[in-house]
C-alpha cells in the first residue's frame, strides 16, 4: 500500500494531536491518582489515567479517522487487527513509574500501513519530550532532527531492557540475558517504559535495546523512530521484526550483530525463587 507524502504527514498531526491530549490527561493526574489497580497479575498495574488518556487519545483518531481500524492496551480492538490502516496505542507507557511519580512515562501512538509500523509519536508529558517520526520523514526530538549513535563496540555501549510482568512464572525472563549483557557493556539500564527506550536509542542517549512479553502497542511508534533515526530493528535471531512477537532488539545499527549473537549464547538461570 502507497502512501502519499500529505497523507502521511497528515497521519503523524493527528498522532500527535492525539498523544498531546493523552499527555494532558497524564499531566492531571499526576501525583493525584486516587485508583492503582492490579490488572490479574502482581506489578501490572491500571490507573484511572491510563483509562482517561486513553479516552481522550480515540476521541482525536476517530474524529480525524473514523474508519481506520484501532488496537488499544485498555479498550483492546476496534475494527479488524489485519486492516492496512491500524493504530496501535498505549495510552500510559511506563504505568509503574507513572504511579511512583518515576517521570519516564509516554502516551505511544503508531500507525501500522498493512502490518508494517509507518508513523510514530511518543511523548513524555511529564519531561516535555515530544519524539515523531514517519517512514521517508525522518525523526525528530522536540522538532529537532535526531540520530542513533555511532558506538560501534560493546565495551563502550550503555544499553536498556526490560521485565515483562510473568517474569515471575517463566524462566524466559530476561534475567540469563541482563547478567550476561551487563558484564560486556558499560552497563544495562532498566528505563520502564518501553516506548521511551526506543526513543532513547532513536536519539542516541543509548546504543541499544531488547526485551520480551511485548505489545503491539508498546512498540509501533518507537520502531519507526529506531528506524527513521538511522538504527535497525530485528528479531531476537536477527530475522526480520515480527510486531506479533512481541520481542525485539533495536541498535543504532552497529550493534546489531553483537548483541544478536551474544542473545543467541545465553543460557535461562535456574528459575529465581526467593526464599
Ligand atoms: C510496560 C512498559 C515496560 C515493559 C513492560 C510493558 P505499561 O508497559 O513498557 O517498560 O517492560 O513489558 O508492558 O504496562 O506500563 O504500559
Ligand atoms: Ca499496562
Ligand atoms: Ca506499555
Ligand atoms: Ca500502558
Amino acid at each position: 500500500m502507497t502512501i502519499s507524502e500529505e497523507d502521511l504527514q497528515r497521519f503523524l498531526d493527528v498522532a500527535t494531536e492525539a498523544a498531546l491530549a493523552g499527555g494532558a490527561v497524564l499531566q492531571k493526574y499526576w501525583g493525584n491518582l486516587s485508583s492503582i489497580q492490579e490488572k490479574g497479575r502482581s506489578g501490572d498495574l491500571v490507573t484511572e489515567a491510563d483509562r482517561a488518556s486513553e479516552v481522550e487519545v480515540l476521541a482525536v483518531i476517530k474524529r480525524h479517522f473514523s474508519d481506520h481500524a484501532i488496537l488499544a492496551e485498555e479498550s483492546g480492538q476496534l475494527g479488524q487487527l489485519d486492516s492496512p490502516l491500524l493504530w496501535a496505542i498505549d495510552p500510559l507507557d511506563g504505568t509503574t513509574n507513572y504511579a511512583h511519580q518515576y517521570p519516564l512515562c509516554a502516551v505511544s501512538i503508531g500507525l501500522l500501513v498493512a502490518g508494517v509500523p509507518t508513523v510514530g509519536v511518543v511523548y513524555n508529558p511529564i519531561l516535555g519530550d515530544l519524539y515523531r517520526a514517519a517512514k521517508g520523514l525522518g525523526a525528530t526530538h522536540n522538532r529537532q532532527p535526531i540520530q542513533v549513535s555511532t558506538t560501534a563496540k560493546l565495551a563502550d555501549s550503555l544499553l536498556v531492557t526490560g521485565f515483562a510482568y510473568d517474569r515471575r512464572e517463566t524462566i524466559d525472563n530476561n534475567y540469563a540475558e541482563f547478567c550476561h549483557l551487563t558484564h560486556l557493556t558499560q552497563g544495562v539500564r532498566r528505563g520502564g517504559s518501553a516506548s521511551i527506550d526506543l526513543a532513547h536509542v532513536a536519539s542516541g542517549c543509548l546504543d541499544g535495546y531488547w526485551e520480551r512479553g511485548l505489545s503491539p502497542w508498546d512498540l509501533a511508534a518507537g520502531v519507526v523512530l529506531i528506524e527513521e533515526a538511522g538504527g535497525q530493528v530485528s528479531a531476537y535471531d536477527g530475522s526480520p521484526f515480527d510486531i506479533n512477537s512481541g520481542r525485539l532488539i533495536a541498535t543504532n545499527g552497529a550493534l546489531q550483530q553483537a548483541i544478536i549473537q551474544e542473545l543467541g549464547t545465553v543460557q535461562p538461570l535456574p528459575q529465581y525463587k526467593p526464599a
